[in-house]
């Protein structure tokens, strides 16, 4: 075991990991970034429609709005504390950005070029905002290689195919974590007083994703095997145009400069569903609609599985300038000429929204003693795989990148508050990691007769159909049944590969692990909650319910049982520059 000590560990490398990173660096903070892909190949790469922020460059904005915005874009499950913090320091976050170095698309007059995207609004819902800032449809790729580079030009130290297996907790503290080096099979102890989790989200539970195949959760997962809760499991979110068959992403984004949806009547059905917002209402009901309408026969292809998304009505420079991958993504996953046949289109598993509960500092929060807010010391977590909670039941496009940025940032400077650069570490007890190291001596030596793609498969389908779009108590249960099958087949896999260095075989398993941990407490929670609320929808509570559902789950994982309690909602603002806004029916 090789002992490292440091200030911060940052766990993972997309654009949260990535952005306290260069935070804690940049504040003297000696800080070690651990990541099991190349920095510029995190899932934070594959965004594409951009980042919000209102700049008000291309017309008037606020970010009061921004706020009213994203409140009801959460289906009021958002933290209002915490939105209002994230839509205030979008401006200087993005500015700094900027600053850093990311090649947005320009103005005519040199501006940061920024789009229309759904759900967001001037005037409190009567304007459509242009608020979303966009380098072309490539955002994610230009904004994290601007933040690696930045990170090595300020020195912070990247151990790179480095496997975190498990948090160190001593007395309730997080102490650093327990890690495999790919590259020569050793294993390391990282002391740390500050942990900062940015591992992303648990997309590949699902069959049909966005996500990349290293989005396997394993925070999310190491954070139940610390017996800590996982917060609103249950609102996964679809994008409503995943290409159909591969499941990539369509941006937003071109919806956002003019495309729309048809069905196999040619009809603009999102006229009838949003008659307001149309094909920019939030994702939800745009994923909803296309479910409907596939139910109601009125698909396209020989499947009438699918719809239509057209932008061979857009003006050539508009594609070529702010779409132009979308054209290659269509070409090679769709085999069409974008610029001349719409896009074969279905909702696709994008987004969790769920995650480790964190307070707008980023630090951890657990349930502890009646205390809703009680902060994990040493921990914290940022990204997706936080629960902040910004998005609630419900994220905007766009709001994502923006939390990456605005909460790694947010990470950093409450580390520089709480950490003095080089403080002494004290030692670290052997038994605290010594069942990391047990489990991953199980999981390498196990010998019974199934693999993990067969036991990932079966975790995929049984979570695509049975937790999907629409939900019912029937589904639901028939998953959890399924589920616990499926999980505890896991106690018969079979490795072959039993060595230590790139033991791809072992990592799979691994990431498995956890990604099972979050399926199961992902359904559980969704047969838990017995209403629809943004990503949720129950087709037997089919209304929001806030008189008995306005709250958080919370939700623990302890030898394959599920327990769940509830944190309150924050329905207060952190200061008076804006003001609550109040639960009330939804308008499109
Ligand atoms: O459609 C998109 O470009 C996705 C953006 C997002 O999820 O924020």
């Amino acid at each position: 075991m090789i002992t490292h000590e440091f200030d911060v560990i940052v766990v993972g490398a997309g654009g949260a990991g990535l952005r306290a990173t260069l935070g804690t660096v940049e504040k003297g903070l000696k800080t070690a970034c651990l990541t099991k892909v190349f920095p510029t190949r995190s899932h934070t790469v594959a965004a594409q429609g951009g980042i919000s922020a209102a700049l008000g460059n291309m017309g008037e904005d606020d970010w009061r709005y921004h706020f009213y915005d994203t409140v009801k874009g959460s289906d009021w499950l958002g933290d209002q504390d915490a939105i209002e913090y994230m839509c205030r320091e979008a401006i200087p976050a993005v500015v700094e950005l900027e600053h850093y170095g990311v090649p947005f698309s320009r103005t005519a007059d040199g501006k940061i070029y920024q789009r229309a995207f759904g759900g967001m609004t001037t005037h409190y819902g009567e304007g459509q905002a242009q608020r979303t800032c966009a380098a072309a449809d490539k955002t994610g790729h230009a904004i994290l290689h601007t933040l690696y580079q930045q990170a090595l030009k300020h020195q912070a130290q990247f151990f790179i195919e480095y496997i975190v297996l498990d948090l160190i907790m001593e007395n309730g503290e997080c102490r650093g974590v327990i890690a495999w080096c790919l590259d020569d099979g050793s294993l390391h102890l990282f002391k740390a007083h500050a942990t900062i989790l940015a591992t992303g989200g648990y997309g590949r539970t699902y069959f049909s994703c966005t996500s990349a195949h290293t989005v396997t959760g394993d925070g999310n997962a190491m954070v139940l095997r610390a017996g800590l809760p996982l917060q609103d499991m249950e609102f996964i979110q679809f994008h409503p145009t995943g290409i159909y068959g591969a499941g990539c992403l369509i941006t937003e984004g071109v919806r956002g400069e003019g495309g729309y949806l048809t069905n196999s009547e040619g009809e603009r059905f999102m006229e009838r569903y949003a008659p307001h917002a149309k094909d920019l209402a939030s994702r939800d009901v745009v994923s909803r609609a296309i479910t409907m309408e596939l139910n109601a026969g009125r698909g396209v292809g020989e499947h009438k599985d699918h719809v239509y998304l057209h932008m061979e009505h857009l003006p050539v420079d508009v594609i070529r300038e702010r779409l132009p991958a979308m054209v290659e993504l269509a070409k090679v996953f769709a085999g069409i000429d974008a610029t001349k046949v719409p896009m074969p289109v279905t909702p696709t598993v994008h987004y969790n929204m769920g995650g480790i509960p964190t307070n707008y500092h980023a630090e951890v929060v657990t349930l502890e003693n009646g205390n809703p807010d009680n902060v994990v010391k040493g921990l914290m977590a940022i990204g997706e795989a936080a629960c902040v909670s910004v998005h609630g039941a419900n994220r905007l496009g766009s709001n994502s990148l923006l939390d990456l940025v605005v909460f790694g940032r947010a990470a950093a400077m409450r580390c520089a508050e709480l950490i003095t650069p080089n403080q002494p570490h004290s030692d670290v007890n052997p038994e605290s990691y010594a069942p990391a190291l047990a489990r991953f001596e199980k999981i390498r030596n196990a010998n019974g007769s199934k693999n993990t793609a067969s036991i990932r498969l079966a975790m995929q389908k049984t979570m695509q159909s049975k937790a999907a779009v629409f939900r019912t108590q029937s589904t639901l249960d028939e998953g959890i049944a399924e589920m616990k099958v499926i999980s505890d087949s896991f106690a018969d896999l079979g490795l072959t590969d039993r060595s230590l260095i790139w033991n791809t075989d072992l990592v799979e398993a691994l990431e498995l692990d956890n990604l099972l941990a979050q399926a199961t407490v992902a359904i559980h929670a969704a047969a838990n909650r017995l209403e629809s609320r943004g990503g949720h929808a129950r087709e037997d509570y089919p209304q929001r319910d806030d008189e008995n559902w306005l709250k958080h789950t919370l939700i623990w994982l302890q030898n394959g049982n599920v327990k769940i309690d509830y944190r309150p909602v924050h329905l207060y603002t952190l200061t008076d520059d804006v003001e609550m806004i109040p639960p009330k029916a939804r308008v499109y």
